[in-house]
């Protein structure tokens, strides 16, 4: 949900962290704050070779940074291993018997893994990667539900630096395909399902799907067993996780890796048709997402933080598994939805396991207020002490809610910008010092020089909206786009001169907090899931029926933008609600369900400008202006709408 310009200048609830918070935070007062953000300033390599001497190394750098504009590499020289950092330095001394998983599944399953016995699986599997032959840089796929051995199997590739790439198991067959033959991907570790909202995902079937025709250059399939239904298994190809592991080695020595290696490729939508393999490599990554959780979560050795995005996203890479892992914390994970068996579920988590940390996304704040106060208030959420949000702007109704109806009026709420291509945290209240008001992302975190500019790059005045960009490159920064390093400077360096451009817009107030409003390039986000208008574009024009497609965003109360696609059909077709049906089952089966179109607009011709652009902002107008329940079939005269002032060279 987009928060307008107009609307955030009348907000003016400033929440001050309790005096008891404050005392016992790592960052305390805006004056330290300030003094730590200064040096991250103007004396980066100092600032940042301090914190990276948290983390296990193997051999130290010799230089914090080499930079050839876009191009980065931090640490340069130095070898570390993030499965090292995450499990075997916990394990000498009273972390060893400490929860590093708590997980539970949907059906209600309850597993806890301490940090000796994260190990060791981490450790078996790593022999088991092995074993098949898959060597340093190769590139593996992981499809797996939120269990612990999405997990393990993360860990165990950059054990001994196998470059990962999740894939949310709510994409499809066709998605995991591409990404497949983008990134050349030779093995993918996946389950035979997993269970979400009480029916299975059956995320075997979709690989096997993916794997059709053979051409693939994936050898290698490792199947975990979580639903016990029947899959195929291709003989020669498919091996069974549970066999694999039965007769295998519980040693295997971390491999030290340059700072550079990459430890994954994450895909996300950008303004192309083509989701983008963002590359992160190992040693800045690493300390971004670490360093983010000393400090914005000030996670501590007796928390139980619960971070509830899905491991298929960076907020599951950075805040469920590599962050928290780094830190010696208890993480928990819980694989299913929200609402099962009914929607008290997160709360139940929260009083039987006392979480004290909460980290999760407006659009679901949203479904809670909705499905009424009743059912938090049923359960026992005492314990928590911090409260996080992440993925959209958060609008100050939803804020309010959280900081009542969940906090209690006494938990910091850290709202945090970031994105896939930063890694970590960016613009984000520190819990023991930042005053809050509902809405803003508030400061800058340590190293970041983010500023809001106008098209030629020069900073706007205070209350100014414009384009959000960082000044300076970060340790967990993105390296390139996985395959197109023209593709990374087009996208994010070239917009503003020498800056790294977002695709949001801002708004920076006279007190320097940062308003995000939302996304300015063509990309969308549903549900704080991020889509490409021309992704859905591109899977509607692959229907037989459609002759042209254009989609835009329109405002949703639920789920911030809703997806709406105005679409032309071929000669001779009918514009029917059959066909309109027809058109999402197809955008959901080849990009997934997160895609599914909201409306099908049909219209007769797309209003176009002189040079042939279609006209988004007007499509935009219409799409949120007009309700429109389900979904029309009358054709848009989009002739009149022209005529009555929009320009055509719009
Ligand atoms: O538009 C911003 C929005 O989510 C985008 C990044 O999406 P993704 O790469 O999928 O990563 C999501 C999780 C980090 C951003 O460009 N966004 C993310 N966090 C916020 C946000 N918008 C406003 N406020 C936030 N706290």
């Amino acid at each position: 949900m987009s928060i307008n310009i107009e609307s955030h200048q009348n907000e003016k609830r400033i929440f001050k962290p309790a005096k008891e918070f404050s005392r016992k935070a790592r960052i305390g007062s805006m004056a330290q704050y300030q003094a730590m953000y200064d040096e991250s300033i103007q004396r980066p390599d100092k600032f940042w070779a301090r914190e990276a001497a948290d983390l296990t190394w193997n051999t130290k750098w010799l230089k914090v940074l080499e930079w050839n504009p876009p191009f980065a590499r931090w640490f340069v020289g130095g070898k570390l291993n993030i499965s090292e950092n995450c499990l075997d330095r916990h394990l000498q001394g009273p972390r060893r018997n400490k929860a590093a998983i708590i997980w539970e599944g949907e059906p209600g399953e309850k597993r806890t893994l301490t940090y000796q016995q994260l190990h060791r699986e981490v450790c078996r599997f790593a022999n088991v990667l092995k074993r098949q032959k898959l060597r340093k840089g190769d590139r593996v796929i992981i499809y797996m539900p939120m269990i612990p051995e999405a997990a393990i199997a993360m860990l165990a590739c950059a054990r001994i630096g196998l470059t990962h790439s999740v894939v949310f198991g709510g994409f499809s067959a066709d998605s995991i395909r591409d990404r497949i033959a983008d990134c050349g991907a030779v093995a993918v570790i996946t389950a035979d399902g997993g269970y979400r909202r009480g029916s299975i995902v059956p995320l075997k079937k979709n690989v096997d799907d993916a794997l059709q025709g053979g051409t693939s250059t994936v050898k290698r399939v490792v199947v975990f067993r979580r639903t016990g239904q029947d899959i195929h298994i291709e003989e020669g190809r498919d091996v069974w996780w549970h066999r694999e592991m039965e007769y295998v080695d519980a040693q295997c020595p971390p491999v030290p890796l340059d700072s550079e290696h990459p430890l994954f490729i994450l895909y996300t939508s950008g303004s192309t048709g083509k989701p983008k393999g963002i590359l992160h490599t190992t040693a800045g990554y690493l300390l971004g997402a670490y360093i983010t959780c000393k400090y914005v979560f000030d996670l501590r050795d007796e928390d139980v933080y619960w971070c509830t995005a899905d491991v298929g996203w960076v907020t599951g890479h950075s805040y469920v598994v590599y962050g928290p892992l780094a830190m010696g914390a208890t993480t928990l994970m819980y694989e299913g939805a929200p609402n099962s068996p009914d929607n008290g579920r997160f709360w139940k988590i929260i009083e039987d396991y006392a979480v004290t940390i909460l980290y999760t996304a407006p659009t679901a704040i949203r479904a809670f207020i909705k499905w009424g106060d009743e059912w938090p208030k049923k359960y026992d959420l005492s314990s928590l002490r911090l409260l996080g949000t992440v993925g959209e702007p958060i609008n100050p109704e939803a804020w309010m809610w959280f900081h009542t109806v969940i906090g209690g009026g006494r938990c910091p709420i850290v709202d945090t910008w970031w994105q896939t291509e930063t890694g970590g945290h960016m613009i984000t209240p520190l819990p023991g010092a930042t005053p809050t008001t509902p809405g803003t992302a508030t400061r800058p975190f340590f190293g970041v020089d983010a500023a809001v500019v106008d098209d030629d790059g020069n900073e706007v005045p205070p209350n100014v909206g414009g384009k959000l960009v960082i000044r300076r490159p970060w340790p967990s920064m993105l390296r390139s786009i996985w395959g197109d390093k023209a593709r990374y400077k087009k996208t994010y360096w070239s917009e503003v001169a020498g800056c790294y451009f977002a695709g949001d817009g801002a708004v920076r107030d006279k007190q320097g907090n940062f308003w995000i409003i939302g996304r300015i390039d063509d990309v969308l986000n549903v549900a704080g899931h991020r889509l490409g208008t021309a992704e859905v574009e591109s899977a509607l024009v692959s229907h037989e029926a459609v002759a042209e497609a254009a989609v835009v965003g329109r405002p949703d109360e639920l789920k911030g933008q809703a997806v709406v696609c105005f679409v032309t059909v071929k000669q001779g077709v009918a514009a029917t609600k059959e066909l309109a049906a027809a058109l999402k089952k197809h955008v959901r089966s080849a990009i997934g369900p997160v895609a599914t179109p909201d409306d099908i607009r049909f219209a007769e011709a797309l209003p176009k400008t002189r040079s042939g652009k279609i006209m988004r902002r007007l499509l935009k107008e219409i799409a949120g202006g007009q309700t429109v329940t389900g979904d029309t079939t009358t054709l848009e005269d989009f002739s009149i709408l022209a005529k009555l002032g929009a320009s055509p060279d719009e």
